[in-house]
Formats: C-alpha cells, sequence, structure tokens
C-alpha cells in the first residue's frame, strides 16, 4: 500500500483485534522518556543501577563472549536457550534450594516473554485469573492481551492474605481458576515477602482447589536483612518459577527464564517457537561469561548496599515530609514502596502536577486490571535508581503536590462543593 497520507487510520477502528481494545499502555513506559529529562527526579521505573557495574569486565566479557564462541552467539539457536545458559541458571537456582536439570527449564527474552507465554500458553477469553491486588503492571498488560477475567486479593505487610484467597476461591466455586500469579518476594509495586505461613497455606490451597501457581521472583536476591523465605518452587515442584538476570546483572540483556513441569514446559516451548523462534543466542553467551569469569556476587553485594541506603532514604523522608493520613509499606529488599493515600486523593490526576515539580511515580490504578476503580489513592514509588539525597527531594516536592490535592479537597468540601 502507498503512504498516500490520504488514509484516515483513525477510521479503521474495526480492524483491530478485539484484545487491542483492552489492552492500556505501561504508566512506567510512558514515563520512561520524562524520566530520562535531567530536571526530572524518577520515582518511577524499577530500573536497576547498571551504572556501578563494572564496565570494564562487563566489556571484557562481551568481547570474550564473541572471541571464544565464534558464530555460536549469531546463529539461530535451540527455542528453550543455550545448554551452556541453562546449565549457568540451573547453578543459580541452587542458591534458592531449586535443584534442577537443564531439560527443566527455558531461557527467555526476560522474565517479561515469559509472562507472555503463560498468558498464551494458558488463558482464553474469560477465563478466571488471580493476582495479588495491586500486581506488576507488565504482567496484567501480558496477560490482559488474552483477555483474562482477573480476579485480585489484596496483600498486607505479610504478603497475599490467605483468607481473602480461599473466600474467593470458595465464592468461585466450580468456575475453573487457571493459576494465581504471585511475586512472593519484595513484591512489585507492595514490597512486601510473603511470610512462610502464607507460602505454606498457599500451597495448600492451590492443592485443595487444583489451581496452578506461578511464581515470579526478580527480586529475591535483593535482601537487605532479615532472613530470606524459601521460594514457593523449593517447597512444590508443581510451581511454574520466573527468574530473569535483570535485577541481579542487567535488562538489557533481555535475559530470564521459567521452569516448570515438563509438560507444561514442552507446550509453552511449542508457543515460544511460534513467538520468536528463540531467544538472542549472543545475549545468552554474555550472560554465561557474566556469571562465570567475574565475582558477580560480590558486585551484587555492593549494589544492594547501595539500594539499602536508597530504601532508609525514602523511608525516612516519608516519615519527614508526607501527611499523617499517609501509609506505606517497609520493604526489606527490592525496590519499591506502596503508599496509600486518603481515599479523596487521585494519583493518576496528580501526575501531571508532579511532572511540573520534577518529579515521577506510577499512579496505583495502573497496577491493578483496567476498569476495576481500585488503586486510585495509590502509588509506587522506587528507590532503586535515584540517589539518597535526590530521593528526598522527590518526596519532599511530592508531598507539596500531596498536601495542595488535600487542602482543595479540604476546601471543597467546606465549601459545600463535595
Ligand atoms: C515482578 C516482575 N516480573 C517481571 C519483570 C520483567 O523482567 P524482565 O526484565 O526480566 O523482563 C519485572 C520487571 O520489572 C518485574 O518487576
Amino acid at each position: 500500500m502507498v503512504a498516500s497520507g490520504l488514509i484516515q487510520f483513525d477510521d479503521w477502528a474495526d480492524i483491530y483485534a478485539s484484545r487491542v481494545e483492552t489492552m492500556r499502555t505501561s504508566a512506567v513506559r510512558d514515563l520512561f522518556a520524562a524520566a530520562s529529562r535531567s530536571d526530572i527526579i524518577s520515582l518511577s521505573g524499577g530500573m536497576p543501577d547498571v551504572a556501578r557495574l563494572p564496565l570494564d569486565k562487563v566489556s571484557e566479557v562481551a568481547a570474550n563472549a564473541v572471541k571464544k564462541e565464534g558464530i555460536a552467539g549469531l546463529q539461530y539457536g535451540d527455542t528453550t536457550g543455550r545448554e551452556q545458559t541453562k546449565e549457568i541458571i540451573c547453578g543459580l537456582m541452587k542458591d534458592n534450594d531449586i535443584f534442577v536439570n537443564t531439560e527443566d527449564l527455558m531461557v527467555t527474552t526476560g522474565a517479561q516473554q515469559a509472562l507472555d507465554l503463560i498468558g498464551k500458553t494458558f488463558i482464553d477469553a474469560g477465563d478466571v485469573i488471580i493476582t495479588e491486588g495491586p500486581t506488576y503492571l507488565g504482567a496484567l498488560q501480558a496477560f490482559s492481551a488474552y483477555q483474562p477475567d482477573v480476579h485480585t486479593i489484596e496483600f498486607d505487610e505479610e504478603g497475599m492474605r490467605m483468607d481473602l484467597l480461599e473466600a474467593e476461591l470458595k465464592k468461585l466455586g466450580k468456575r475453573k481458576v487457571k493459576f494465581i500469579y504471585t511475586i512472593p518476594t519484595f513484591q512489585n509495586p507492595g514490597g512486601v515477602t510473603m511470610s512462610l505461613a502464607r507460602r505454606k497455606r498457599l500451597l495448600e490451597l492451590a492443592h485443595e482447589y487444583e489451581v496452578l501457581v506461578i511464581e515470579d521472583d526478580p527480586y529475591g536476591r535483593l535482601r537487605f536483612e532479615g532472613e530470606s523465605e524459601p521460594c514457593l518452587r523449593a517447597m512444590d515442584t508443581e510451581v511454574i518459577y520466573l527468574g530473569t538476570v535483570s535485577k541481579v546483572f542487567a535488562p538489557g540483556l533481555r535475559t530470564g527464564w521459567i521452569i516448570a513441569p515438563h509438560p507444561i514446559l514442552q507446550k509453552i516451548k511449542m508457543v515460544k517457537q511460534g513467538t520468536d523462534l528463540c531467544g538472542s543466542a549472543l545475549n545468552q553467551v554474555i550472560v554465561e561469561h557474566y556469571f562465570n569469569d567475574t565475582p558477580w556476587k560480590e558486585t551484587l553485594e555492593n549494589i544492594n548496599v547501595k539500594y539499602r541506603e536508597r530504601r532508609d532514604a525514602m523511608l525516612a523522608a516519608l516519615e519527614e515530609f508526607f501527611p499523617a493520613e499517609a501509609k506505606w509499606t517497609h520493604p526489606a529488599g527490592g525496590f519499591f514502596v506502596w503508599v496509600t493515600l486518603p481515599e479523596y486523593v487521585d494519583t493518576a490526576q496528580m501526575l501531571s502536577v508532579a511532572l511540573d515539580n520534577g518529579v515521577t511515580f506510577v499512579p496505583g490504578d495502573g497496577c491493578y486490571p483496567a476498569g476495576s476503580g481500585k488503586g486510585r489513592n495509590a502509588m509506587r514509588i522506587a528507590f532503586c535508581y535515584e540517589e539518597p539525597e535526590k530521593i528526598r527531594e522527590a518526596i519532599r516536592r511530592l508531598s507539596v503536590v500531596i498536601e495542595e490535592r488535600m487542602s482543595l479537597y479540604r476546601a471543597f468540601i467546606k465549601a459545600g462543593v463535595l
């Protein structure tokens, strides 16, 4: 078709698939450009501080990856990933008491692709799935393409509330629940971690109601204090586990993985063939060499010290500046704090004013299924990326915007408008 400029694409609504109608663009992605402006302090993206990686080592690793592996990195590869990459991942998983062979896992283009493959493999339009509410907005985005009926379960400081999950499963009765998707450790966006008792209860309920559990674990190694809870997959081999190098090394490598029971993995493999044939072999080679040839655990420990300082700075600034009516979570690791404001504050409406004041955050409603009306008075703020002084300043700026909204509301009430 010749690009004549005469076609009114707006009139072509009927050419799009119905699944596109219900899709929303990601608030984080939309804020990406703004977040990189020098006058903005970004609390929006969950961006790891890759500048703290030993860049000379990384470039050596990248150069060696090509030199040592020759053309292997330039060729198509196995759909499930390079054998050597899978071996490295099996090694990483041992630290989590997950003991698997290379046939038990598949390399994916980041955990994000794993989420999409899961949606494509399991969800028919209208199928029920259960997630924490709020949950990772990228997961909602990936799943929404397959038009599920998403039921959300609240969390508290001990993670997903099992009393509410049980009630929901009971209420759903004979309706098949395709899976429960959870981020049990340093949840995105909540920052909370599921207690051991709740992990056990989740697995009990999953067995009782015959529901698959999907454990998404990008942040488990970013712990600043306290003891780790066991991964759900370490407690139950029927759990599907998603991992990624994004937060422990670099998201630019787009390397993640799925561990799943064999029959399920075979189905996902078929689905992945149609999606991308195979992931980037070159990226996988770089990942192999990074984990084999560099002291990556030491590097991560050092970066975790920085994340911890930033978490502390954020919690201290929230205490100092935020109104008494605000509540927030206290993460022991990961990247995020979840803030809840009085019901009448709409954080999505606040965002443009916040941008004018030089600060970004993720409005809470994006972390719930579209149209649920939930999360409007909440926000996700990330402490991973900015230095402590900037975090303090960002929280101060945000508090000014919040205070303005709140006084406006109080004035409306006083004037009898509301
Ligand atoms: C909970 C969760 N799952 C998956 C992802 C996607 O990770 P990846 O970079 O491996 O695609 C993210 C990224 O922020 C995340 O927070």
